[in-house]
């Protein structure tokens, strides 16, 4: 086993990780919001919450953690009328929620209000996608006023009213969701306008919003940038989807599949550089030469087979939830997703992971009263020192190799707290010894790391330690730090 060199650069700066770009997103889908975030009424007096959100869950959450949080959809925005979640609770309608196919009775017991307590309990940034699908323009203006105007209007005194005298001041407004397809199946041209009448009436009512436009294909974001005429003014961030699809079975994947699944996460960046350069062509013709728009990837992460109805090898369990088991193969996709994101920190602005609790890619599972973290949340939480602090540029020489490019691969930051770098030994049978260079150390250096019994390994109620963070030794050597990885593991080293 030849050692595999990283050589960080901490004097050169990338840029800023934007604490948005470790967002999440909660969706009234499956067990997500309803039995997730908030228990079954069936749990009554078994779980302790507080404000209605389960309290094991949130806490998690909490420590994970979660700068940033989108909501209430996805396509179930496409349905959402605001009005319906604000008030006394015990006054709110059951309304028909609808996504992905899925119809529930929401009893909106989760609404404006709650979310926002939520956001404040975690920490998070709220990002609120709007209905540009079945609601009107001043529906979007209306939440978009009760929410952060600080006057005495009707809908300000009604925000009052309801419990809140401070404005909730959200900046983050996602204008439609997905409308090429379960946001009314809109051809670029006519999306771009409906955006145009949209944006420019929100822009109005809070000229500090942050807008966000609905991307797709690379051949959708040319269209939809072109159809904003003179008016890209009107967009801040452009939103663009990724689920890696291709990875085989959710755990009886082959080698390949493994690593196909790692490449597909690798390959997010590309998606990213795609649509940045779209973007700056945009800006380019139509001349501004003021405004940057950023990109938005709001919705990424692994959707396996067995949790869909669409796409390669769908096979999913009937009735559909839209869970699937996390594995510690999609902790390691996390990680190397993470690394481009990372690097692509000056174009990528935000970005959240489907979904937070039980649904698609969650960190977070639950079953009735019990509670485990998935091996994305040990992932999640191992970059913590990475979320916003400046990401550094890292060169990896040497050691082993897989089918699909190297073994060890890496990412580093700098903050005020010192140097933290997460390394990933992909090799699938092999360890990987890792010299780290370039790093002067302070007082203390430390370092966990996460690995399973094999990739396909999982947490589960009854086995929820199966993958879990362990500590990892770090020896001094000649220019540098050595650890040894483990096969499937990846690993923080903090120097404090
Ligand atoms: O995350 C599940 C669904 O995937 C979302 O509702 C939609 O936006 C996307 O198609």
């Amino acid at each position: 086993m030849s050692d595999t060199k990283i050589t960080i650069d901490t004097e050169y700066p990338i840029g800023r990780i934007n604490p948005r770009v470790y967002g999440h997103f909660a969706e009234h889908l499956g067990r997500c919001c309803y039995d997730g975030l908030r228990p079954d009424p069936s749990l009554e007096g078994k779980v302790a919450t507080k404000n209605g959100f389960r309290t094991d869950v949130i806490d998690a959450l909490r420590a994970m953690p979660v700068p940033l949080l989108r909501w209430p959809g996805g396509c179930y925005a496409d349905h959402y009328h605001w009005r319906d979640g604000i008030g006394p609770a015990e006054q709110r309608n059951v309304t028909l929620g609808m996504s992905c196919g899925l119809k529930v009775e929401d009893d909106n017991s989760l609404g404006t209000h709650e979310f926002m307590w939520l956001c404040n309990y975690l920490g998070a940034e709220p990002y609120l996608a709007g209905n540009l699908s079945s609601g009107t323009v001043q529906e979007m203006c209306d939440w978009l006023e009760y929410c952060n105007t600080p006057l005495n209007t009707r809908l300000g005194a009604e925000r009052r009213a309801n419990g809140a005298p401070e404005p909730f001041g959200v900046k983050l407004w996602g204008v439609g969701n997905e409308n090429w397809g379960c946001g009314g199946n809109f051809d670029p041209i006519t999306y771009a306008h409906e955006y145009r009448r949209y944006a420019t009436n929100m822009r109005h009512v809070d000229e500090s919003a942050e807008l966000v436009l609905c991307g797709h294909t690379n051949e959708w974001n040319v269209d939809v940038l072109a159809g904003m005429g003179n008016q890209l003014g009107l967009v801040d961030h452009l939103s663009i989807h990724r689920y890696w699809i291709h990875g085989g079975p959710e755990t009886a994947f082959s080698p390949d599949e493994y690593y196909g699944l790692l490449a597909e996460a690798d390959d997010t960046e590309n998606f990213i550089l795609q649509t940045d350069e779209i973007i700056r062509d945009a800006l380019g013709k139509q001349n501004s030469g003021k405004r940057t728009i950023g990109i938005a990837l709001d919705e990424w992460g692994v959707w396996h087979p067995e949790a869909r109805e669409w796409g390669p090898g769908a096979n999913s369990r009937l009735p559909q939830t839209y869970e699937q088991a996390g594995t510690l193969r999609d902790a390691l996709a996390t990680a190397a997703a993470l690394e481009g994101f990372h690097r692509q920190c000056n174009i990528l602005t935000l970005a959240n992971l489907a979904q937070i609790v039980n649904v698609l890619h969650a960190p977070v599972m639950t079953d009735g009263d019990r509670m485990w973290l998935t091996p994305t949340y040990h992932v999640l939480q191992m970059h913590k020192p990475h979320v916003g602090a400046k990401a550094l540029p890292v060169t990896v020489d040497g050691g082993e190799s897989t089918p699909t490019g190297s073994a060890v691969t890496a990412t580093a930051s700098r903050s005020g707290q010192g140097v933290a770098v997460t390394v990933m030994n992909r090799h699938l049978a092999q360890e990987a010894a890792v010299v780290l260079a370039g790093i002067v150390a302070g007082a203390h250096v430390k370092a966990t790391v996460l690995t399973g019994e094999n990739a396909a390994a999982v947490n589960s109620v009854d086995a929820p330690e199966a993958v879990a963070l362990h500590a990892l030794d770090v020896a001094t050597v000649a220019g540098g730090y050595r650890i040894v990885l483990p096969p499937h593991s990846v690993a923080t080293v903090i120097f404090g």
